[in-house]
């Protein structure tokens, strides 16, 4: 299976939606609709700082990676935040997730990016592929809901 990876498109939404639904479920998570709509909303608006890029097998959407580009005090060029990365199920283990990390790695050494990098729980099976990438920090998150 060939895997490859483009900017999300409007005509998408058939095939990312219920994508996006599995993401939210994975993390039992019940979004409001309405901040689904602007997550989609901004996934697309070039002037947003949210991006998203899919993964096609045989023209079929099968996953995607939503990011986040933001600055920073260590550096003056942009660090990209790999929010949200999901493969459909039935697809799994077929390297569109690897396809997700390196064509977000490409992009950022072409487009000047400092850093690309993610979260994940301690015992994401994911890890396996995080892995290859390179050795996790020891930094650990601390979260305040507002
Ligand atoms: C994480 C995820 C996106 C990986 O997608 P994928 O397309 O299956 O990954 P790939 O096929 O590119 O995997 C590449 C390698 O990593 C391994 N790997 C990837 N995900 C794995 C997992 N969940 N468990 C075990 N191994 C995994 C594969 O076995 C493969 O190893 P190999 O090259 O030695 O055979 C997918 O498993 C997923 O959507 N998981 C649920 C949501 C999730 O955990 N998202 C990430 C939150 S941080």
């Amino acid at each position: 299976m060939t895997v490859s990876v483009r900017a999300l498109n409007k005509e998408d939404y058939a095939d990312w939606r219920p994508l996006w639904d599995g993401y939210t479920a994975f993390y039992e998570c019940k979004l409001e609709e309405s901040v689904t709509a602007s997550t989609w909303e901004r996934a697309l608006n070039s002037d947003s700082a949210l991006l998203c890029r899919v993964a096609e097998i045989d023209g079929k959407v099968v996953g995607f990676a939503m990011c986040v580009l933001h600055e920073g005090t260590f550096s003056s060029a942009p660090i990209c935040y790999l929010e949200d990365l999901f493969v459909d199920e039935t697809v799994r283990g077929s390297g569109a997730g690897k396809a997700l990390i390196e064509a977000l790695q490409a992009e950022g050494k072409r487009e000047g990016w400092s850093m690309l990098y993610w979260v994940t729980r301690q015992n994401n099976p994911a890890r396996k592929l995080y892995d290859k990438f390179v050795t996790a920090d020891d930094f650990v998150r601390y979260r305040v809901s507002l």
